[in-house]
Formats: C-alpha cells, sequence, structure tokens
C-alpha cells in the first residue's frame, strides 16, 4: 500500500509536492479544513483518508493547531530548567490560551525560555521584550558560545563561498569510485544515531539501478538538547551541501531534498538563501562546471512530527503519506523516496564530506579514537557556565567537555541525559569513566546518538523525567507497532498513578513493559525509550523505588 503510494506521490514529484501543500493549505488557520483535504485528494489522486491520515497527524497540520499564534517550547531542556511556568505567564497576559499552542524543541536549549511566535523563533530574555517583538521590530539571533577542542573539521573560519567551492573542483575532477575509495578510508559514520558507515550507503545506491536517484539530508534534529545540526544549518550551511552535492555525485543522485524541521525557520531561510547563492555561481544546475554532472536542491518544511527524524517515516512524509515507520529491508538505497535508490544521512555527517575531500580520508581517521574517527558536536544546555557547541576529536574524555569546555554547572547536576530522549541517563558520577566515541558509550551501557546534554538538577525527581519520557514517546510515536503504540501510554499511566495516587507500581510489570518495548519495537523509537529507563531504574534506586511494591 505504502509503496503503491509511494509511486503515485513520485508521479508529481517534488516539484508539485502533496506534504508541501498540506503545510500552504494550513497557513492562513494552522490547520488543514476538510475541504482543502478533500481538494488535495482529489489532485493527487491519493484518497481521502490517506490525506486527513497524514494531516491529522502533525503538530502543526491538525486540528487542534486551528488559531494558535505562539507557542511555547515543551521540550525536556526547557522542562528541566523550568523555565516556562514564568514564560507562560508573561504570553498569557499578551495572547489568548487559546491562542498559545506548544513546540517540542526550539533548539534553544543553550538558554531556555524558548518560543515561537509569527515565524521566528526566541529564547533567553526575549519573553522581556514580547511587545516590541509582537510590533515587529527585529530582533538578534541568538548566540551562543562555538569552539573546537582538537581539530576544527565543521567549526573552521569559512573562507567564504568562491574559496570554499574550490573542493567542488576538486571533487569533480576525481571519479566516484575515487571519492567513495577516501570516503571509506576516512571511517565517517553516520552521526544521527546509528553510526553506520557513509561509504556503504554510497555504494549501495550507487550499485543500485536506475535514472531517478537522491541524496536526502536529515535535518529533521528533533532530540530535545540538540542544536548542532541547527548550528550548522544556520553558520555552516555550505559544508551541508557541498557534502550533499559530492554525495550525489558519488551515488549517481541529481537531487537533493533537504527535509529541515518546522521548528527551525531561520535555518530554513538561511539554508534556502544558500541554495540561492550557489545557484547564482553556478555550483549547482546543469552541467556544472563543464563536468557533465548536474545537481539541483529542494528544501523540505517539516510540520512538527519527531518520527519523522526516523529516515524512512521521513521517506513517507515526503511523499504527503502518513509518516509510519517502514519495514526494512528494502532499504532506502534500493526502494528510498518514490521508491527510487535514496541515501538519507544526518546534516553533521554529509557536513564532513568536503572536509573528507579536501584533506584525504586518511587525515580524517587518524583524528578521533578506534572505530570513531573525525569529530564529534556537542550541544551544551543552559546548565553549563559556558553553554554552546563544541567539536571534539572523537574519544575526547568526557569531563573535558564537562568541566573545560563547559566550564562546569551553573548548579548542583545529579544527570546528565546525554544523546536524546532514547540516549542513555548519564549520573554525574560517570563523567570520569566516558569519552565521547560510539563504543565507550556503548560500553558503558549509554548511547552517544545526537551528543547533546540536557541536565537533570539535583532538585528534579527521577519519576517526574520517567513519566515525561513516557508521554514524549506516546505522544510521537507512529503508532505502526503495538509494543510502543500501547507500551508508551500504558507507561506513562502506569507513571503518572504512581505519582499522583498511592498505587504502587509492580516492578515485573513494569520490567516486562520495558522489556517488550526494547525487544518488540520496530524502530528505535520503542525499541531505545527503555535505556534511559533502565539506567534510571539501576542508578536512582533509592530515590525510584517509593513507586514501587515491596
Ligand atoms: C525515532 C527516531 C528519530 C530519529 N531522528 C533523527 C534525526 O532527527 N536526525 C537524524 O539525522 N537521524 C535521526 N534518526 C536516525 C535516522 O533514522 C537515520 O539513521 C539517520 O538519518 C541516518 O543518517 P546518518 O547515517 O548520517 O546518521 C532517528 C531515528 C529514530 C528511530
Ligand atoms: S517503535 Fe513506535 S515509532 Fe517506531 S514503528 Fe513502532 S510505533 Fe512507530
Amino acid at each position: 500500500m505504502s509503496k503503491n503510494l509511494g509511486e503515485l506521490s513520485g508521479r508529481k514529484g517534488l516539484i508539485e509536492n502533496l506534504f508541501e501543500e498540506l503545510g500552504v493549505a494550513a497557513t492562513a488557520t494552522g490547520a488543514v479544513s476538510k475541504e482543502s483535504a478533500e481538494a488535495l485528494a482529489q489532485k493527487f489522486l491519493f484518497g481521502k483518508a490517506n490525506v486527513y491520515g497524514a494531516a491529522t497527524f502533525y503538530d502543526f497540520l491538525r486540528p487542534e493547531n486551528k488559531g494558535k499564534k505562539v507557542y511555547v517550547c515543551n521540550g525536556s531542556s526547557c522542562m528541566t530548567a523550568g523555565t516556562q511556568d514564568r514564560l507562560l505567564d508573561k504570553l498569557h497576559t499578551e495572547f489568548k490560551a487559546e491562542e498559545i499552542g506548544e513546540m517540542c524543541c526550539l533548539g534553544r536549549c543553550h538558554e531556555n525560555s524558548s518560543f515561537h511566535y509569527n515565524g521566528r523563533n526566541y529564547s533567553g530574555n526575549d519573553i522581556d521584550n514580547i511587545e516590541a517583538i509582537k510590533d515587529g521590530k527585529p530582533q538578534e539571533m541568538d548566540k551562543y558560545n562555538v569552539a573546537a577542542y582538537g581539530t576544527p573539521v565543521l567549526t573552521c573560519d569559512f573562507p567564504g563561498i568562491d574559496e570554499f567551492y574550490k573542493t567542488l573542483n576538486t571533487a569533480l575532477a576525481l571519479s566516484p569510485d575515487d571519492i567513495l575509495n577516501q570516503l571509506k578510508i576516512s571511517g565517517l559514520r553516520g552521526r544521527g544515531g546509528a553510526g553506520f558507515p557513509i561509504g556503504f550507503k554510497l555504494e549501495s545506491c550507487k550499485n543500485t539501478p536506475g535514472e531517478i536517484k537522491f541524496i536526502v539530508c536529515n535535518a529533521d534534529e528533533g532530540d530535545p538538547g540538540a542544536y548542532s545540526d541547527r548550528y550548522l544549518l544556520e553558520h555552516r550551511p555550505h559544508a551541508v551541501l557541498l557534502g550533499m552535492i559530492i554525495a550525489g555525485y558519488v551515488a549517481g543522485a541529481n537531487t537533493g531534498v533537504v527535509y529541515i524541521r518546522g521548528e527551525y525557520p531561520e535555518a530554513i531561510a538561511i539554508t534556502e538563501q544558500a541554495i540561492r547563492d550557489i545557484k547564482e555561481k553556478g555550483f549547482i544546475g546543469e552541467n556544472i562546471l563543464g563536468s557533465g554532472f548536474s545537481y539541483d536542491f529542494k528544501v523540505i518544511k517539516a510540520q512538527g512530527a519527531y518520527i519523522c527524524g526516523e529516515e524512512t517515516a521521513l521517506l513517507s512524509s515526503i511523499e504527503g503519506q502518513r509518516p509510519e515507520v517502514r519495514v526494512r529491508p528494502p532499504y532506502p538505497t534500493q526502494h528510498g523516496l518514490f521508491n527510487k535508490p535514496t541515501v538519507v544521512n544526518n546534516v553533521e555527517t554529509l557536513a564532513c564530506i568536503p572536509w573528507v575531500v579536501q584533506h584525504g580520508g586518511a587525515a580524517f581517521a587518524a583524528i578521533g579514537r578506534g572505530k570513531s574517527t573525525g569529530t564529534k558536536l556537542v550541544s551544551l544546555d543552559g546548565f553549563f557556565n559556558n553553554p554552546g557547541i563544541y567539536e571534539v576529536d572523537m574519544g575526547t574524555p568526557l569531563s573535558v567537555v564537562v568541566n573545560d569546555l563547559g566550564g562546569g554547572f551553573k548548579s548542583a547536576i545529579k544527570a546528565m541525559h546525554i544523546g536524546g530522549p532514547l540516549g542513555g541517563l548519564v549520573p554525574v558520577d560517570k563523567i570520569d569513566t566516558l569519552s565521547v566515541d560510539f563504543e565507550s558509550f556503548a560500553q558503558n551501557g549509554f548511547l552517544l546518538g545526537h551528543a547533546s546534554v540536557v541536565c537533570l538538577p539535583e532538585g528534579y525527581p527521577v519519576i517526574k523525567y520517567i513519566e515525561h519520557l513516557f508521554q514524549f514517546t506516546a505522544h510521537e510515536s507512529c503508532g505502526k507497532c503495538f509494543p510502543c503504540r500501547l507500551g508508551s501510554t500504558r507507561g506513562y499511566e502506569m507513571v503518572n498513578k504512581s505519582l499522583t495516587s498511592d498505587y504502587k507500581m509492580d516492578r515485573e510489570l513494569f520490567t516486562d513493559l520495558i522489556t517488550t518495548m526494547e525487544i518488540g519495537s520496530l524502530c528505535a523509537l520503542g525499541g531505545g525509550l527503555p535505556l534511559p529507563i533502565k539506567n534510571a531504574l539501576k542508578y536512582f534506586d533509592g530515590e525510584l523505588k517509593q513507586y514501587f511494591e515491596g
């Protein structure tokens, strides 16, 4: 069924795109009306139920979003920072209750107090200027620390477009096989969570026959606490775009799709401008620099759904389908966007490619530790004295990140949630044990993931955080498999009941529930949630046992 819909959607492709048109249909009121949904179903021959199913899935298209004017961030970082009650109080003086909605997360985790108004994001002290913001007075972009500890692969100075795109000349003078070989030598692994080597993906797509292929950049950075992809799109968009062009040259793809979360309006605008800039200079388009290779971009604005960060849900989303996770195999490199061979990579992964081409795979492989080569961007939240984005060589001790770069904590912290909602809950006494690389985190029972850090202050009850994680997963579940769809809701109910009544949870039942989610879920949303919960049970048993029987 979803394969057929993919074919159908592919008939109009990216030029007239159902998903984009759903977004346009919701612009005036904040939701897609029944009439618009029916008209789109007719236009795309998609069937009313399919269009309705898609439109009602997304936070910014569904009927509940109608009439919203301002959105408060409800992500984990703003939550543990405790900034949102004051923010809401202030917003209630300026907006009616029904005009205030929620977004998760705006990526302003370095200073919190985050909200979205009229196509722009605000944070920190901005709320104190809400009258001026409403009057349309321009506000500055947010600022945060950016520094490298080791080799600045991604945070190095930008030399200007002409100088930077000399690497495109270098790439086009090489054969796709030569570049593929360098990428394999580099050992570059996906930065979006799974750590899969990019060379294998590109090779698989390259070897799959097909006239039409796609490179998709996954810029749906939904992990609360993470804003490293936002940093790259807003401050180093050309590293991402050039990485995509080179990836296309290797795989034989002529179109790059940048799927950017709707919660990052500034990133969308800056990326679109960067594409216009390189188009003007002839670095994209037909027969680039006389090489015979053609490439162009499409930017897709997402509509508020965490699961669209999962690569197959993301592809369904672009096709205008309800973004449900697909069973693999077949893998996207064989049957991807519109059933065509497709490589999906994270923003940071793609942004490393130009450096590899410029300096060689061996130079990249020389940075880092073991199978974790290169550098990693780490996002530090507002609990650090120096919050910001830090680029560290893989293998850098976590204590260097926390103490030397982050400057330590502003107040007492008991745990750090590293790697997004599906990452591990790291108690502070593990800081000296871990280093920033895939293996160190995995061997110690955690997950490097996106390397985002959300702190849990000393006074924040771990049980409340577990409740939040279940609730988040229940809201974001795509519903395709029952361990996640039902398990997340049942988990939330159990924890909530233990918090709001004298009910005590049955430990065996609770363990069964998270084990079922872990081993029975189709993707890493339901399958990954148990990790931080198991960490919490292991390291914070003293605090949690009062909520269990016996
Ligand atoms: C629930 C869920 C959310 C995800 N969110 C993201 C995301 O926001 N960005 C991302 O790059 N990868 C995300 N991923 C991982 C992607 O499925 C995929 O592995 C990644 O985009 C591949 O790119 P990489 O190899 O460069 O990491 C997510 C996975 C899951 C299961
Ligand atoms: S684990 Fe959750 S999000 Fe993933 S496929 Fe199953 S229901 Fe969908």
